[in-house]
């Protein structure tokens, strides 16, 4: 039996992996999974049980407790923290920023990357994050690696926070995204990088449905698209 398809899209905030990543899935019937959001719940719970940043032993201890799933609602995705809707707290700017953090612990990812991989057990899945790739799933047969010009990030993020219903300015946005990149390029574990074998595409001046459409391209070319997929 063929194994199912698992297509990487990997790239930093603002390059339209999201966005991306979701239509491709629906695209092709594969599921699409945000590993990022899974951070951003192991970050939750630790703020949640109040321990400080820097007891990274009580961080990680609370987080090896934390029961993490996805489940659908129609077709929004949403996230599950130990049975609990989370969908919305995990967006919030103190999330993202402990997600930023809890991420440079390795006990963290190493429970995070097992339940990224169980996701796609026996199913085809459109996954995107920072190292889906190179670490997750590195014999994946399509690998993306997003990119985009800054000013042009910092603009997406702007216009997703404002659907989201949350006050910024673009400098302020630009600023955050700016310190994330260097929270996730400078981290030791599965820093932010391309994979050997990850087809790079510049998002800049193309839309969501441009870079679908060159997924597909190459994914045809590959031939990864028999029945099935
Ligand atoms: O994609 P995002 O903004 O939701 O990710 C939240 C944080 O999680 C971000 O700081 C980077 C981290 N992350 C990671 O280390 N590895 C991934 N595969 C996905 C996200």
């Amino acid at each position: 039996m063929t194994r199912p398809l698992v297509i990487a899209i990997d790239g930093p905030a603002g390059s339209g992996k999201s966005t991306v990543a979701q239509k491709l899935a629906e695209r092709l019937g594969l599921t699409y999974v945000d590993s990022g959001a899974t951070y951003r719940a192991a970050a939750l719970k630790a703020l949640e049980s109040g321990i400080r940043s820097d007891d990274e032993k009580s961080v990680i201890e609370v987080i090896a407790s934390a029961d993490i799933q996805f489940s659908t609602d129609g077709s929004r995705a949403r996230v599950l923290l130990d049975g609990r809707d989370v969908s919305r707290q995990i967006r919030t700017p103190e999330v993202t920023f402990a997600a930023a953090k809890v991420s440079r612990l390795p006990e963290v990812r190493e429970k995070l990357i097992a339940l990224q991989r169980s996701f796609a057990r026996g199913r085809g899945v459109v996954m995107e994050g920072r190292d889906i790739g190179t670490v997750v799933f590195p014999d994946s047969p399509l690998k993306i690696f997003l990119r985009a010009d800054p000013e042009e990030r910092a603009r997406r993020r702007l216009n997703q926070e404002k659907q989201e219903g949350r006050e910024a300015t673009l400098e302020q946005t630009a600023y955050e995204i700016g310190r994330r990149d260097q929270l996730d390029a400078e981290r030791k574990i599965s820093p932010l990088t391309p994979a050997p074998d990850a087809c790079t595409i510049d998002s800049s001046r193309l839309t969501a449905d441009q870079v679908v459409e060159r997924i597909l391209e190459i994914a045809g070319e590959r031939k990864l698209l028999s029945a099935g997929n």
